[in-house]
């Protein structure tokens, strides 16, 4: 009898990482179901990955926090191999301004996602992490070993807990595998065109801007302070492809499924900085657009520079980044053009 498929649940499914990475789970031979609440996302999202892939993708509707959905969730889907848990508030300003609201959130989901998991004897699990576990960080790449800072937000605070919690759940329950996995500055969008970032409201991390300012919704990209200790002033992120980040994903089931017992971290990164001026000379280079830009003051909870050493993941993972940032920023900017063209709404509102 051919062995079935494994099966795994994405909560956060119609986000942005969790979308492209059930596109490369599909690629890669899995079944998938996903539970997304599209508080940060649209239905539409499951449209266009069936365009991508020819899978209609079960969605269950709600917030994962409630663990009569998952247990709806399993009775109906009969079984689950492994999760990946992506869903999560992820806005650092946000946080800074409503920690209630994400402490409760993130970290209440996470804790009714693992105590499923413990019920129903689900061995493999896959947490989205974040470089912001770091924190403000002096000595560079930061490698899964580096000594974590002080979070400089709830957001990524929220993260650092994460960890702890799956640390001990993997401590209690040793039959459980656990990859926790450390995505640095995620961009661009699915080569197809057809699946990408959707800035929901007035979005905050460089690379949509800089979609934005060259698109004329926004005047400029107002950067962030240009007297860092830095090559040239601006600060230094590690910006890898979110397509990169989403096969890594696939990688780390299979990983997965060779362990007795773990619990493993890894960076997901291009294992290169990138300063704000580059990164918008990168998109320029491609797309042949000039950028609008204005020097602003730096933003509150900035660190200067940050990036990884990935080597962990290439090793362990066999996973290695295929994309440049040049490729990311003109994927980003083809998916903005589809929106565009689509007569998407520029900002889809809330
Ligand atoms: C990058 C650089 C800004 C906007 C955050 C989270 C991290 C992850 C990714 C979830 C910084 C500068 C930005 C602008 C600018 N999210 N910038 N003008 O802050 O590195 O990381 O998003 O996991 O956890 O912390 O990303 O894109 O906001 O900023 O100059 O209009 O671009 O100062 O140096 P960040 P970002």
């Amino acid at each position: 009898m051919q062995k079935r498929k494994q099966k795994i649940l994405v909560t956060g499914g119609a986000g942005y990482i969790g979308s492209h990475t059930i596109v490369e789970l599909l690629d890669a031979g899995y079944d998938v179901v996903s539970i997304d609440n599209f508080s940060n996302s649209t239905k539409d999202t499951f449209t266009r990955i069936k365009k991508i892939t020819g899978v209609v993708v079960p969605n269950y509707v709600g917030d994962v926090a409630g663990v009569a959905l998952l247990e709806r969730v399993f009775k109906k889907e009969k079984y689950i191999d492994g999760i990946i848990h992506f869903a999560a508030l992820k806005s650092v300003p946000e946080s800074v301004a409503d920690p209630i609201r994400y402490y409760k959130n993130n970290i209440g989901s996470l804790l009714s996602v693992i105590s499923f998991v413990k019920k129903h004897n689900i061995t493999q699990f896959v947490f989205s992490s974040s470089a912001a576990v770091y924190g403000d960080i002096t000595k560079l790449p930061v490698n899964e070993k580096t000594p974590l800072a002080p979070p400089a937000s709830p957001y990524g605070a929220t993260k650092v807990m994460g960890e702890m919690i799956l640390q001990d759940v993997a401590r209690a329950v040793p039959e459980l595998k656990i990859a926790m996995l450390r995505y640095f500055n995620p961009i661009g969008a699915h080569t197809s065109g057809m699946l990408g970032e959707l800035p929901l409201g007035v979005p905050a991390n460089l690379a949509p801007v800089i979609i934005e300012a060259a698109s004329g919704v926004r005047k400029s990209v107002q950067v962030f302070g240009d007297n860092y200790k830095t090559r040239d002033g601006t600060c230094i992120r590690d910006y890898i492809h979110v397509s990169d980040i989403a096969r890594a994903h696939a990688l780390a089931f299979r990983f997965l499924q060779k362990q007795k017992s773990c619990c493993e971290v890894f960076n997901l990164g291009s294992g290169r900085g990138v300063t704000v001026l580059e990164l918008i000379q990168a998109f320029e280079k491609v797309t042949e657009i000039v950028v609008p830009v204005t020097i602003g003051k730096r933003r509150a909870g900035d660190m200067a520079a940050i990036y990884s050493d990935c080597r962990k993941a290439k090793k362990m993972l066999g996973w290695m980044p295929r994309f440049s940032i040049q490729e990311a920023m003109q994927s980003a900017w083809q998916w903005h053009l589809n929106l565009v063209n689509n007569k998407h709404p520029k900002r889809p509102l809330k």
